[in-house]
């Protein structure tokens, strides 16, 4: 039989962390998985910093600013985006995306949203017809023909199915193996269509064109899913509900912004509450209206990727703590990010606007007062201050 062979597209902070996961578990189950991981670096030159461990025991690695994917297969450590953290040496860093996905059966994608479009244009027709895919991205497209989730999309332009793993997990937490919950959303359409002359499994499901994954590989269930990334310190539970997984992990982004405004306002815990309250009862909506057929309410309420994403983000995620500084500072967030984050982005303050379009493209901006306010704050049309007016919910429909 055949083995999974594993593949990171992406290494920011969270790309690097899950990588690390990842890695530990391939070398834990050698008989299902391929013991080596590949992960696609976006190449840059860095200079390693005077703090570093690696600092002065290396000094021909100090001299200069080097490759990051040569720093990271030597020091085996992002020294960039996940400092500090030893990563098993089976992981390797790879800055050609066409060979780091190359043969891989189950990819990975954990990467900033705003880069998943291009990255997946230059995949396409390169990646095993019959691999899966897990969408670790916390983020949504909008486009003129409505609200899309990363799973779907990514899916949909290299062909494959793909899942989405989502939950409470700020990066560098479970970097350094403090216990931690997460969710996995995953549930590939059955295989139902037989090719001519094949006798026993089959190859595809006729309706979506996914290819089954040929039978000398093991199965890809729920139980592998846990395999490949539940740890002592890491626990997965694993759904069927790919929308709400997705949605929980992209909306609780903007209702972070809003715990870091108040909180920038020196405003206390009751309001930060407020805020968590109207948030979660707004992703609930969101999930309700749109991905009504698809998504799960309990998802939201019950799930690591809802209510605990939601609560860990607006406590000491990027986007409550630049959004707390900007507001602190009276400085522009973007400015926050750049000088805050050393090329970690925000996701929440692009997921604002594209969830504001596609409300204000449903005649819905009303009904959602809290994304609604948030979009409208940072665009610098309403204050934080302002908060508690706009969150009557009659204030927008005027
Ligand atoms: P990050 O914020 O660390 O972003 C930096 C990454 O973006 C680097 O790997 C950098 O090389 C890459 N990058 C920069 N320009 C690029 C380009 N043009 N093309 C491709 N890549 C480019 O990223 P992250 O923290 O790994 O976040 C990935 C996803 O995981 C996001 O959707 C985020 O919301 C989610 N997430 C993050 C955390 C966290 O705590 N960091 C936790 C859970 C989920
Ligand atoms: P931030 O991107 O705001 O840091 O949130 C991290 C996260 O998703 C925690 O689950």
């Amino acid at each position: 039989t055949k083995k999974h062979r594993v593949a990171i597209v992406g290494s920011g902070n969270w790309g690097t962390t899950i990588a690390k996961v990842v890695a530990e578990n391939t070398r834990e189950h050698p008989d299902e998985f391929e013991e080596e991981v590949q992960m696609w670096v976006f190449e840059e030159d860095v200079q390693l910093s005077k703090d570093s461990k690696h600092y002065k025991a290396n000094s021909a690695l100090a001299s200069k600013p080097q490759k990051l994917t040569h720093l990271i297969n030597e020091l085996h450590e992002n020294v960039k985006y996940l400092a500090g953290i030893s990563l098993p040496t089976n992981l390797i860093a790879n800055a050609d995306l066409l060979d780091t996905v190359k043969g891989a059966t189950i990819l990975v994608f954990n990467l900033p949203h705003q880069f998943i479009g291009k990255t997946c244009d230059d995949i396409e027709g390169h990646v095993v017809p019959f691999a899966r895919g897990i969408s670790c991205i916390k983020g949504v497209e909008v486009t003129d023909d409505g609200c899309h989730l990363f799973s779907d999309r990514i899916g949909e332009k290299l062909g494959i199915y793909c899942g989405a793993l989502s939950g409470a997990n700020i990066a560098n937490e479970v970097a350094l193996e403090k216990f931690s919950e997460t969710t996995i959303a995953y549930a590939p359409p059955a295989m139902d269509h037989h090719e001519p002359g094949e006798s026993s499994a089959p190859s595809s499901n006729s309706k979506s064109g996914l290819k089954a994954i040929p039978a000398e590989y093991p199965e890809l269930c729920h139980a592998s899913m846990k395999k490949l990334f539940h740890r002592p310190y890491f626990h997965v539970r694993v759904t069927d509900d790919v929308a709400g997984v997705s949605l929980g992990g992209a909306l609780k982004n903007i209702v972070a912004l809003a715990a870091g405004f108040v909180d920038g306002l020196g405003w206390g815990d009751n309001a930060k509450a407020a805020i968590m309250r109207v948030g979660i009862m707004e992703e609930v909506k969101f999930g309700k209206m749109f991905f009504g057929s698809s998504s799960k309410p309990e998802t939201f309420t019950e799930e690591s990727c809802g209510v605990a994403d939601l609560i860990t983000s607006c406590s000491g995620g990027r986007n409550f703590r630049c959004a707390k500084m900007s507001v602190a500072e009276r400085v522009d967030i973007h400015e926050i990010e750049r000088r805050e984050l050393n090329g970690q982005k925000l996701q929440g303050t692009s997921t604002a606007a594209e969830v504001n379009s596609f409300l204000k493209a449903n005649g819905k901006e009303g009904e959602f007062p809290l994304f609604t306010a948030v979009h409208y704050i940072l665009e610098g049309k309403a204050r934080p201050e302002d908060l508690p007016e706009l969150l009557e919910p009659t204030v927008h429909e005027k």
